[in-house]
């Protein structure tokens, strides 16, 4: 298992020296105009590795297969496909990220699309190399980085690119998945202080109340960064720059503050009933609170919303002391 992994990972490594070169060749041209047009200049291809799988059935198996690997081993390693006894390339005419762990092997790509086609992005399946679930992209520059105060985590690819092009290189992305308990144990091995930067959208503020809850679980103190008109870090930084995140950043919101925010945005407070429902879905979330004087705040806060006691949220949100589950 061990001899197949390294073995993924050398194709890997000669199908990311291809992809590489072809960005430069005249075939390539579209792609560089492609990455070019999202700002990413040739030191940010270069630190990621960026490349471009040309269009074409079997450009890459023509390569490998030269180099003595058998369509077997290609087929391991998620480069190419087959199927009814064909085989072709799994990456055609896609602008190639490859995906890096903390060692610096290459243990994946990610493909993506240079028009609205789809699917937006490819990316390898899970192979003796690649477990999504257990890897983060960017992992391999955070490393190097000793005393992380903190870490950004973000939905995508482009959001950590553009957030390193930036001058914020301590961002980590899941890959293509809903973050998981593993990745979080990782992300703890580097700091204990996360902000969640999910997009600015409906899907992002789902998958950032989920983050929140996993995050915690393993101790991190989160905090989140609301972006706002359903942009991405990427798309904000374009924007507003460096200077515009970080402010962004300096009032993202603490998980319960966050919780509360979401929970308010689906209820009329002016009508009493509903006030009455939000006040008590409040109290509940805050019963996980650890710290009393952490309590005592929020129920303060809930009181300043809701006009009900500070008490009675306590008593609802199970006193002074943390529920345990
Ligand atoms: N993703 C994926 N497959 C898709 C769509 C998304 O694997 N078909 C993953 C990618 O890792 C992507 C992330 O989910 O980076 C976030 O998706 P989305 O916000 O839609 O993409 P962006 O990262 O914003 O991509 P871009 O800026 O290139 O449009
Ligand atoms: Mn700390
Ligand atoms: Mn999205
Ligand atoms: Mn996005
Ligand atoms: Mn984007």
């Amino acid at each position: 298992r061990k001899q197949q992994r390294k073995k993924i990972c050398e194709m890997n490594k000669i199908a990311a020296r291809y992809f590489h070169k072809n960005l430069y060749a005249p075939e390539g041209k579209k792609a560089l105009e492609y990455l070019r047009g999202r700002g990413i200049d040739d030191r940010i291809i270069k630190t990621f590795g960026m490349g471009f799988a040309k269009d074409g059935w079997d450009h890459l198996m023509k390569l490998l297969a030269e180099k003595g690997y058998t369509k077997q081993d290609m087929q391991a390693a998620g480069l190419i496909k087959m199927s009814e006894g064909k085989s072709y390339d799994m990456f055609r005419n896609r602008a190639m990220i490859p995906i890096i762990n903390a060692f610096g092997d290459i243990i994946g790509f990610g493909g993506r699309v240079m028009d609205d086609g789809v699917p937006k992005y490819l990316n390898s399946p899970e192979t003796a190399a690649f477990n999504k679930s257990r890897n983060l992209y960017n992992l391999n520059l955070i490393r190097r980085q000793k005393n992380l105060s903190h870490l950004i985590l973000v939905e995508g690819y482009m959001d950590v690119i553009a957030l390193f092009s930036y001058g914020i290189p301590e961002c980590v992305a899941t890959l293509g998945t809903a973050l998981t308990q593993d990745q979080a144990r990782m992300m703890k091995r580097y700091t204990d202080h996360v902000y969640i930067s999910y997009d600015g959208d409906a899907a992002g503020q789902k998958a950032t109340l989920r983050a929140l809850g996993i995050l915690s679980q393993e101790g991190i103190e989160t905090r989140v960064v609301v972006i706002p008109d359903g942009q991405d870090p990427d798309e904000y930084l374009k924007k507003y720059g460096r200077d515009g995140y970080i402010k962004l950043m300096k009032t993202s919101l603490p998980e319960m503050d966050y919780r509360f925010g979401v929970t308010a945005a689906k209820y009329e407070l002016s009508d009493s009933h509903q006030k009455e429902k939000f006040a008590k879905e409040c109290a509940n979330l805050l019963k996980k609170v650890e710290s009393a004087v952490t309590k005592e705040k929020y129920a303060k806060k809930l009181s300043d919303m809701t006009g009900y006691s500070p008490e009675s949220i306590l008593q609802d949100a199970g006193g002074l002391r943390r529920e345990t589950e």
